[in-house]
């Protein structure tokens, strides 16, 4: 039997943990579950149709379904969006916070490489994100080599096709659990 006194002292270590981290969801260990939101950017909805050759076979639902799956083995409560339009994606990343999500995993598609009104976004909510893309754009045109968002994210994951969402989620898991 848990006594109010042992209720106590655990909301006094899930206080100071949050006050040193916002993000840190030992908060979450106690209380709440770990939120993850996956965004994704312009024309990413035609996955599976677009240039197979380099984004390959998997459609945009497909993604969602593996990703889906494996957040339920870490207990992350997980939520997929895509958007054409740079607006709903920097609501969702504002209502992320505002949500109480505890980090956020975009492939900002070719927003990536111009959009600073993202990148302001992310740097205003100061939730943990990663940058992932399924193809390396780095070793793409010149264009494409440059990301305006990575510098507010905590990582890049490129190249991996979907295991760079994949490895995103586990490392935010990860994260988490320490
Ligand atoms: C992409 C890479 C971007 O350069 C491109 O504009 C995309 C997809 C990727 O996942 O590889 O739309 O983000």
């Amino acid at each position: 039997m848990v006594s109010a006194k042992s209720d106590k002292m655990v909301l006094i270590v899930v206080l100071k943990a949050y006050i040193k981290r916002p993000d840190h969801p030992k908060v979450k260990g106690a209380l709440i579950m770990i939120k993850i939101r996956v965004l994704n950017g312009p024309n990413l909805n035609l996955l599976g149709i677009r240039e197979p050759d380099i984004y390959g076979c998997l459609s945009l639902q497909d993604i969602q379904r593996r990703l889906e799956k494996e957040a339920a083995n870490y207990s992350i409560d997980l939520d997929f969006f895509q958007s054409n339009h740079e607006g709903e994606i920097i609501d969702r990343i504002h209502e992320a916070f505002t949500a109480g999500y505890n980090g956020i995993i975009i492939n900002p598609g070719a927003f990536t490489h111009y959009s600073y009104a993202i990148r302001d976004a992310i740097s205003a909510v100061r939730l943990p994100a990663i940058e992932v893309h399924l193809s390396n754009i780095h070793a793409r045109e010149d264009f494409r080599s440059k990301s305006v968002i990575a510098p507010v994210c905590i990582g890049q994951i490129c190249g991996l096709g979907i295991d760079a969402y994949s490895s995103a989620l586990f490392a935010l898991h990860k994260r988490f659990q320490s």
